[in-house]
């Protein structure tokens, strides 16, 4: 079955051949601290591709970590990075500023017994520095959202075998990306778990959902596209093949496995009815992201244009989301999801991995029982 934009759902996927996959299949890589080397080596090894997100490490970590990986598996394996790593007004923040800030969250600081949080010298890993450290560990992929990264950047990667895939939420998006060379393309729709991350105009402007996005952008760019969002079994992994994508990135599903980074309290979470509630909301971070509706978003998120820009508001926030983790509360801290969640059924790597590549290209069973919570 070959679709009309030369997608194939039983076929090669081009990713597949160039990477030297068994699988069509990306396990999406999570910031946040979220991702994990035993949850990419195991996706890697069972012949998806394994991704490690690796925002929010200093430079000094990254050639660490990539050694980390290649001694965890045989397979290919994928480390992300935020291009675009502060909105305006987001990288530095004047005394009087911070301190108005905190005014709004302090409550917040005070009934999880945490104090104010000192003006630090920086907010962020600068990009710059993350992808120096990243060009010479020289894993076998890179991917990014939130922009295209430099010239140089890119043939460097070329020049350093490293296949690179930029991520996009609309079709504008992609053509740049396309334009800029890249090897692959995330085709991401609002359906998915974690940032919207848009770098033309305003996230809340591109949510474009991943079926549309996928047929706009495969027939209109020159390398593989894959889908990302609302995908956690082998019926979408068909479906978006069938639209033209040549694989399946998948986020939440994996976030929910044992092996993943997210804390035990926010993977019985993904498993439970509060997962039917998603929201899209600025009040964690300071960037438009998606997760499951909690006491933050229902008291912050119409308090977001109070907060500070990305990544300061993040920063602030993570004092908090420490704290709250840490004390096993869901109530004050961020439970990031897609929209997916509530059909999520799989505790391990190794049996979403069969949920995701047994069937592709049989006729997908007419439904899936999913338990009802
Ligand atoms: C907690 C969380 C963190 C994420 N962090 C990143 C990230 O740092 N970089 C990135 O490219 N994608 C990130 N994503 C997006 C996923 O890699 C993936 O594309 C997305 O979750 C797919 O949609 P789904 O959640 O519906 O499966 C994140 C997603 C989640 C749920």
């Amino acid at each position: 079955m070959v679709s009309s934009h030369g997608g194939s759902v039983e076929g090669s996927s081009r990713l597949a051949q160039a990477l030297g996959l068994r699988h069509p299949i990306v396990q999406g890589p999570f910031g946040g601290g979220l991702s994990s080397v035993a949850l990419a080596a195991a996706v890697s090894s069972l012949g998806g591709l394994g991704s490690f997100g690796a925002v929010n490490l200093p430079a000094e970590r990254i050639g660490p970590l990539v050694a980390e990986l290649r001694a965890a598996t045989d397979g290919p394996f994928n480390v992300n990075l935020w291009v675009g790593d502060h909105d305006p007004g987001g990288l530095a923040i004047a005394p009087d500023a911070y301190a108005r800030a905190l005014e709004v969250l302090a409550p917040y600081f005070e009934e999880l017994g945490v104090p104010l949080p000192a003006l630090p010298s920086r907010f962020h890993q600068p990009f710059a520095e993350q992808v120096e450290a990243l060009l010479a560990a020289a894993p076998p992929v890179f991917s990014f959202v939130y922009g295209v990264p430099p010239a140089a950047v890119l043939a460097e990667c070329r020049r350093r075998h490293i296949f690179t895939v930029g991520t996009a939420t609309t079709l504008a998006e992609a053509e740049a990306l396309d334009a800029a060379g890249v090897d692959a393309i995330v085709a991401t729709g609002m359906e998915a778990g974690g940032h919207r991350v848009s770098f033309i105009g305003r996230a809340e402007d591109n949510l474009t959902g991943t079926f549309a996005l996928t047929q706009l952008v495969a027939p209109r760019v020159s390398v593989p596209v894959i889908a990302a969002g609302g995908i956690c079994d082998a019926r979408g992994v068909a479906a978006a093949r069938l639209l033209g994508a040549d694989a399946a990135q998948i986020g939440t599903a994996f976030l929910a496995c044992n092996e993943s980074g997210a804390t035990p309290a926010h993977r019985e979470k993904l498993f439970s009815a509060d997962a039917r509630e998603t929201v899209l909301t600025r009040a964690f971070t300071g960037r438009l992201a998606r997760g499951l509706a909690n006491r933050w978003t229902r008291e912050l998120h119409r308090r977001a244009p109070e907060l500070p820009p990305f990544p300061i508001q993040s920063w602030i926030a993570g004092h908090l989301k420490a704290a709250a983790a840490a004390a096993g509360r869901t109530d004050l801290v961020s439970m990031w999801g897609g929209q997916i969640a509530p059909n999520l059924v799989h505790h391990t790597a190794a049996d979403l991995m069969r949920a995701l590549t047994e069937g592709v290209g049989a006729d997908p069973p007419a439904t899936t029982v999913v338990e009802a919570r």
